[in-house]
C-alpha cells in the first residue's frame, strides 16, 4: 500500500485573518461539518485549535471539487487553496477565522472516517458508556478539548510558579511498598520475589519527607496517586496531586505559599470568576463543624447552623432534653424564606437527616402570625421566643433542628444546608470561595471500640500546646493539619510532619500498630529520623478537582484524558483484564475460582 503524499501545513485551523487574504496556504484536518449549498460544498476543518471553512469551486478547481463530494465527517484531510474574505455580510463574528475562507485548489483524503457513535460537533447527551469507550472520539469535542487544555495550562503555571519560589521538581517511584491514607491499595506481584507485592503509591508522603531528610528543602510533583476506594464524582482510582514539602518551615508558610499559588493560577486562568474573599478566610475544624456542619464547608453562603444546647436542654421537649443529657448537642438551622419549602421537600431532607445518623429533623415554620408546627406546644413563649432571638428568625423562614450526638447533629444539618442552597440557587458557579480549615483532630475514634485511626495520616504533628492532651486524652489531640477548600470540595490538604523518631513511634504506638509492625512497615522512615531530619511539613492539591470546579463539570472524569468509570474500569482499553495462566504461574499467583 502507498502511503498518501501531502503538502504539510502552513497555518493551523485557527490561525487565519484578514492579514492573510491573498496567501496560498496549506491546512489539515478533520471535516467536522460539511454543506453543500448550490453546488458548492463547504467544510468546516477542525484540528485541536479551531475551524476554518474551505469552499470549492466546481468550475475553476473540479477536482478538488470532486473529491470535497466524496469526504464525509471526520475524514482525515489535506487542502492547498487560496485565503479569500467571506463574501459581504456573512463572516461569523463567532469563529476566530470568521473574517476569511480558504478556496480549495487541490484536496487530499488522507484518512477515511467510519460513522461515528456520537457527534462531534455537537455538545448533547451522549452515553456515558459510549462516550468512555471512544474516549479519543469523545476528546475531539470542543468541551473536553478545551478541559484537556486548561489541564496543560493549570499544570505549567503550577511548574513555573513552583520553580520561581525555588522548589525543585523530583519524581518518586510508582512500585514502592504501601503508604496509608486512608484507602485500600492497589497492589503488583513481583515475579523476582515470588509472594511479595509492591504496592502503588497512595501519594508520596513518605518519600517526600525522606526528601527532606536528603536536604532538598523544597520539593515538588505532579504526582500520579492510587487509591481503591469507593468513586463518588469527585474520587477517580487514579489521579493527580500537586504534591509539596518544605523544610524549616510552620504552617503559615505554607498556607500562604499556596494561597498566592492559588490565587495566581485562578486570577490568570478563570478572570470570569469572582473570588469571594482575599485572603482566604482561616477557620478552624471545631469552628467548621459547629457552623456549616461539614469539615470542607460551602461558604459561597451564609446560613450558618446555630446552637441550642444549653437552652434546649431544660425546655419541655423531652428529645432536645434527652439528647443534651445523653451528652449530645441541639442545633438549629434557619433558611431564610424556608417557609415555601413543600411538605414533600421537607420529607426528603427528613431522609437525608436520617442517613446521616438522626433519628429525624423537627421544624417549625415562621408565619406571619408566628411559630407553627406540632412542636411548638412543648414550649413555652419564652422558650419559643429565645430560638427565635438565637436563630434569628423571621417571617417566612423555617427553623430546622437536630439533636443527638456532636458529629450527627453537625453532618446531618450540614447537609439539609447545603440542600437548601441547592433548592433556593444559592451555589453561584461564577464565584470561587477559598478557605482554610485548620487544627484538625489529630485523630477520630471508633464511636464503639474507643480505638483510635490517625485523621489525616500518622505523620502529622500535634499542635505544640497538645501533649498533655496526647497523654491523657489522645482523642482530643488538635494537629498542626490544614485543608484548602473550594466551593464545597476539599481540594487540598496537608500538615506539618513529625520529625523526632520518639514522637513518631509514640503516635504508632496510640494507633495500636505494634513495634514490629511500625518497623516493617516504617522502618525506613524511623531509621532516617535518626540521622539528622529537619523540621518540615507541606500539602497536596487534587489538580482534577481545581480542574472540575474551574470548568463547571460535575464530575471530574470530564478533566483526564483517559479517566476509569464509576466501577473504576477502563472502558477503552478494557482493564483490568485477566491475564495469561502462563503469567500468573511465573508470579507465583493461583487465582481462587469464585461465582
Ligand atoms: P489527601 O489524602 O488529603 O492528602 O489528598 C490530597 C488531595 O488529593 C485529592 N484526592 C483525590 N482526587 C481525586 N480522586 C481521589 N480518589 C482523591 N483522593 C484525594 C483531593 C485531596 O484534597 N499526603 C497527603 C498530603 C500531605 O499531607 O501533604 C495526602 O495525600 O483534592
Amino acid at each position: 500500500m502507498e502511503q498518501t503524499k501531502f503538502m504539510k501545513r502552513t497555518h493551523h485551523n485557527n490561525q487565519l485573518r484578514a492579514t492573510e487574504i491573498g496567501q496560498t496556504v496549506s491546512l489539515c484536518g478533520w471535516v467536522h461539518r460539511r454543506r453543500d449549498h448550490g453546488g458548492v460544498v463547504f467544510i468546516d476543518l477542525r484540528d485541536r485549535y479551531g475551524l476554518t471553512q474551505i469552499v470549492t469551486d466546481p468550475e475553476k478547481y473540479p477536482n478538488a471539487h470532486q473529491t470535497a463530494n466524496e469526504v464525509r465527517h471526520e475524514y482525515v484531510v489535506a487542502i492547498t487553496g487560496l485565503v479569500r474574505s467571506r463574501p459581504e455580510g456573512q463572516a461569523n463574528p463567532n469563529m476566530d477565522t470568521g473574517e476569511i475562507e480558504v478556496l480549495i485548489t487541490d484536496f487530499t483524503i488522507l484518512n477515511r472516517a467510519r460513522t461515528t457513535p456520537f457527534e462531534i460537533d455537537q455538545d448533547g447527551y451522549v452515553n456515558e458508556e459510549i462516550r468512555l469507550k471512544y474516549r479519543y472520539l469523545d476528546l475531539r469535542r470542543q468541551r473536553m478539548r478545551d478541559n484537556i487544555i486548561e489541564r496543560h495550562r493549570v499544570v505549567k503555571m503550577m511548574r513555573d510558579l513552583l520553580d520561581a519560589e525555588n522548589f525543585l521538581e523530583i519524581e518518586t517511584p510508582i512500585l514502592i511498598k504501601g503508604t496509608p491514607e486512608g484507602s485500600r491499595e492497589y497492589l503488583v506481584p513481583s515475579r523476582i520475589y515470588p509472594g511479595n507485592f509492591f504496592v502503588l503509591p497512595q501519594s508520596p508522603q513518605q518519600l517526600k519527607q525522606l526528601l527532606m531528610v536528603a536536604g532538598f528543602d523544597r520539593y515538588f510533583q505532579l504526582a500520579r496517586c492510587f487509591r481503591d476506594e469507593d468513586l463518588r464524582g469527585d474520587r477517580q482510582p487514579e489521579f493527580t496531586q500537586l504534591d509539596l514539602e518544605m523544610s524549616f518551615i510552620d504552617e503559615q508558610d505554607v498556607m500562604s505559599l499556596t494561597e498566592k499559588m492559588l490565587l495566581k493560577i485562578t486570577e490568570q486562568l478563570v478572570p470570569g470568576k469572582k473570588i469571594l474573599s482575599k485572603p482566604f478566610p482561616r477557620i478552624t475544624w471545631q469552628e467548621a463543624m459547629e457552623s456549616y456542619g461539614s469539615d470542607k464547608p460551602d461558604i459561597r453562603f451564609e446560613m450558618k447552623i446555630v446552637d441550642l444546647s444549653t437552652m434546649a436542654g431544660e425546655t419541655g421537649f423531652s428529645v432536645f432534653r434527652d439528647a443534651v443529657a445523653q451528652g449530645g448537642v441541639v442545633k438549629c438551622l434557619r433558611v431564610q424564606g424556608g417557609l415555601e419549602l413543600t411538605r414533600k421537600e421537607i420529607d426528603q431532607y427528613t431522609e437525608l437527616a436520617r442517613t446521616y445518623g438522626l433519628k429525624g429533623l423537627a421544624y417549625i415554620q415562621i408565619t406571619a402570625e408566628g411559630p407553627k408546627s406540632s412542636l411548638v406546644k412543648h414550649f413555652n413563649e419564652s422558650e419559643l421566643k429565645e430560638i427565635i432571638r438565637i436563630s434569628a428568625a423571621q417571617p417566612g423562614d423555617i427553623l430546622f433542628f437536630g439533636a443527638g450526638g456532636f458529629e450527627s447533629v453537625c453532618n446531618a444539618l450540614g447537609q439539609v444546608r447545603l440542600a437548601c442552597a441547592d433548592r433556593f440557587g444559592l451555589r453561584n458557579r461564577d464565584q470561587l470561595a477559598y478557605l482554610w480549615v485548620t487544627d484538625f483532630p489529630l485523630f477520630e475514634s471508633d464511636p464503639i471500640s474507643g480505638s483510635l485511626a490517625a485523621a489525616h495520616h500518622p505523620f502529622t504533628a500535634p499542635r505544640d500546646d497538645q501533649f498533655e492532651n496526647l497523654d491523657r486524652h489522645p482523642e482530643k489531640t488538635i494537629a498542626k493539619a490544614y485543608d484548602i477548600i473550594l466551593n464545597g470540595y476539599e481540594l487540598g490538604g496537608g500538615s506539618i510532619r513529625i520529625h523526632d523518631q520518639k514522637l513518631q513511634s509514640r503516635i504508632f504506638e496510640l494507633l495500636r500498630i505494634s513495634p514490629e509492625d511500625a518497623q516493617n512497615r516504617f522502618g525506613h522512615l524511623l531509621e532516617a529520623f535518626e540521622f539528622g531530619a529537619p523540621p518540615h511539613g507541606g500539602l497536596a492539591i487534587g489538580v482534577e478537582r481545581l480542574l472540575m470546579i474551574f470548568r463547571d463539570e460535575p464530575n471530574i472524569r470530564e478533566v483526564m484524558a483517559f479517566p476509569k468509570d464509576s466501577r473504576a474500569k477502563d472502558l477503552m482499553l478494557g482493564a483490568p483484564s485477566s491475564v495469561p495462566a502462563e503469567t500468573i504461574e511465573e508470579l507465583g499467583l493461583a487465582i481462587k475460582q469464585t461465582n
